[in-house]
Order: structure tokens, then C-alpha cells, then sequence
């Protein structure tokens, strides 16, 4: 058996008819630049995560890197955010001018509350929460910690589309939230594109115009921005992806599931948790175990395909070389040598799952 860990072919001949006649329209009206397919995106995006504005954008990372820049933080000033994220968490920092801080993560693989707060000196501007692989980071406290600090908290959502923390989608917990919508992505286009979610009409606008060249209106330019908006085409795509956004997260969740339990007994392997106060988004199944790369080695040559996600900390990356902080005990740092990312997602059958669940078995059982 071959098990794939996504498949986007499949995605897509499950949804061909209705992706190619919305990408037809777009053509036949060659309206391709802030079209009305955008429009509909960013309200409906809106309206799904239950906030005010969405503002859609090229990629995730512009998203972030619009998130801070809305704030005028002083150049120079920290923002803290977790050692084990995707690059582009610190690079919307570094292109602001900020120095990226990273702290620690908890067992969940999200940024821990206690190593925040030991974080904080006067020139603290912002922390970024990472809802990674899925997983909502844990606001409340990080909440508490920004309002006694009088910081921003921000979400980088770019792996949580349609996760709940409290009864509360991911992308409206703080002071804004950046998406990607990457193809591989649970909610994913079919190139870059992203999305500024905020509640602040002021801020919205300000986003708006940063990625659109800084201007208010055609050829007036306020300040310096950037071009970054999303493809009246990708919009098209997204747009009929959203419909089905609920039923592929509860098609994770279920895979999830059916993993932890058929592994529960398997030493030698951690597994992610189900907590009772989120709804997972399941971007990734990640374990963790010291003998990550034989088992990988062994899935190959069983036909499943494995992820790493990711290989180094950010520390640990040379153009992280002159970072603050200490990170050299850090779990992230130390964990990363052990993570193995399995495949999960709505392409998969309930005999896939069950095979590589076998098949992991079988390695430990063999003592490989
Ligand atoms: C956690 C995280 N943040 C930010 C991004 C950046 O998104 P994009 O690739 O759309 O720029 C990604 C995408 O891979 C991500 O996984």
C-alpha cells in the first residue's frame, strides 16, 4: 500500500467541476486584480472566523509582516514568539526591523506561557502566538502576560484554519491574526495567498493600504507599502474550498483520533494530545521519538510517506546566528531531532490509517 502523506491531486478531482467553472468566470470577466471573487473571500472568511475585518493578501508571511508593521513598533524592538515555527513567524519581524526573541515551547508544541514572561525587558513590543501543526496555542495566560506587560499578542493562524480555543476560532483570540493559504495548508489555494484577520476598523484599513503600495486611493500613496494582494484566481479556489473547510477538520480529527488510539500502547513513541477545551485543525500528526529516523527510514519502505517539521529550531538556523536569548536547553532545541510528522487528512482511508499505524507497530516490535 501507498500512503500519501497529502493529496491534492484527489482534492482536486473531488471538487473539478466547481474549481473550473469558478476559475472560468475569472477569465471570462478577466477580473483578476481585487475581484469580486475577493470580495467574497474576505467576507465570508470574516464571517467564518467571527471577526470584523479580513483582509486577504499574497501569502502568510506578508500577512504577518503586515500585522506588525500596522503597529509602528519602534525599530529594534523584540517580538517574542517560539523557537520551533516556520521561518516566516521571525521573518515578519526581522522585516520590520524587529529582533526576533524565542522562547521555549510546551509539551503541545506551542509557545510556553512561563518562558514569555521571562522574556520581557522595556523593549518588548509584541509576542506571536503559533497555533502549530493545528494546535491553538493557550491565549488566556498569554493574554494575561500582554495586558500586565502592555504588549500586542498576535496569532500566527497560518496552520489552524477552523480551530477553536474556548468556544473561539483561532484567528479573533488576541490582536490579530495572520493565515496562509499555501496549498498544502487545511484551507489552501492553488499558489500564495494569505490573510490579516483584526476587529480594529482603523488597523484594517491601515493593513489594506500596506498591501496595496500604501495607498488609500489609485496612485495616492499615504506611506511605503508593499504589493502583496491575493489573486482574484486564488480567491476563486479558496472560495470553494471554505464550504468544505468543517468537514475536512473533523476528517483530521478523526484520523487524529484513530491514531492515538491505535498507538496508545506502542512504547518508545509520544503522542499528540486531544484536549478537551480546543478543536484541533490537525495540520500535522506530529510524534516524537529517538528513533525518528530509522522509523521514517521504515515507513519509506512500507510506502508511507513521513514529514519533519521541522529539522532545526529557529535558533539553530545561521540567519538566526545573533539571536537574544538562551536556547541551548531549550525543548524545542532539543526535540526537534525527534519529530516525525505522519500523514493525516481528509485523502486518507480508515485502512491507510490503520496500516501505518501497523506498520509503526511492527518497527518497535521488531526493536529496529
Ligand atoms: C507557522 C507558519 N507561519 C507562517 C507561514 C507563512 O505562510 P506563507 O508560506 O503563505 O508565506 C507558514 C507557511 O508555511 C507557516 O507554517
Amino acid at each position: 500500500m501507498e500512503v500519501k502523506f497529502l493529496d491534492l491531486k484527489k482534492q482536486y478531482s473531488l471538487l473539478k467541476n466547481e474549481i473550473d467553472s469558478a476559475v472560468q468566470v475569472v477569465f471570462a470577466e478577466a477580473d483578476f486584480i481585487k475581484g469580486a471573487e475577493v470580495k467574497k473571500f474576505e467576507a465570508d472568511f470574516a464571517a467564518y472566523c467571527g471577526a470584523t475585518h479580513c483582509i486577504s493578501c499574497g501569502n502568510g508571511t506578508d500577512a504577518l509582516t503586515a500585522l506588525l508593521k500596522i503597529h509602528d513598533f519602534p525599530r529594534g524592538s523584540e517580538v517574542i514568539l517560539p523557537a520551533n515555527t516556520f521561518v516566516a513567524t521571525a521573518e515578519a519581524a526581522l522585516s520590520n526591523g524587529l529582533k526576533p526573541v524565542f522562547a521555549d515551547i510546551k509539551d503541545d508544541f506551542t509557545i510556553s506561557p512561563e518562558s514569555v514572561e521571562s522574556l520581557i525587558n522595556q523593549n518588548t513590543c509584541a509576542i506571536i502566538a503559533v497555533h502549530l501543526y493545528g494546535h491553538p496555542a493557550d491565549m488566556e495566560p498569554l493574554k494575561k502576560i500582554a495586558e500586565k506587560h502592555g504588549l500586542k499578542l498576535f496569532e500566527d493562524a497560518a496552520q489552524a484554519h477552523g480551530a477553536v480555543y474556548r468556544g473561539k476560532k483561532v484567528g479573533t483570540l488576541a490582536d490579530g491574526a495572520g493565515f496562509s493559504f499555501y496549498p498544502g495548508k487545511v484551507l489552501g489555494a492553488a499558489g500564495d495567498a494569505g490573510a490579516i484577520i483584526l476587529n480594529d476598523e482603523t488597523l484594517a484599513e491601515k493593513a489594506r493600504k500596506f498591501c496595496n503600495h500604501g495607498r488609500s486611493q489609485k496612485y495616492f500613496h499615504e506611506f511605503a507599502g508593499i504589493n502583496s494582494r491575493m489573486d482574484t484566481l486564488q480567491a476563486a479556489v479558496l472560495n470553494v474550498k471554505l464550504k468544505h473547510l468543517d468537514e475536512w477538520v473533523e476528517a483530521r480529527n478523526r484520523v487524529a483520533k484513530s491514531y492515538i488510539e491505535q498507538l496508545a500502547d506502542v512504547s518508545g513513541i509520544v503522542l499528540p494530545k486531544i484536549h478537551p477545551e480546543t478543536i484541533d485543525a490537525w495540520h500535522l500528526f506530529v510524534i516524537k521519538t529517538e528513533k525518528r529516523d530509522n522509523l521514517r527510514e521504515y515507513l519509506k519502505n512500507s510506502g508511507v510517506e513521513t514529514g519533519i517539521h521541522y529539522p532545526l529550531s529557529l535558533p539553530e538556523q545561521p540567519v538566526f546566528a545573533n539571536h537574544i536569548g538562551y536556547c541551548a536547553g531549550y525543548r524545542a532545541v532539543k526535540e526537534s531531532k525527534t519529530l516525525l510528522s505522519l500523514p493525516i487528512g481528509e485523502h486518507l482511508s480508515v485502512e491507510e490509517v490503520a496500516f501505518v499505524a501497523g506498520k509503526i507497530k511492527e518497527f518497535f516490535a521488531k526493536n529496529i
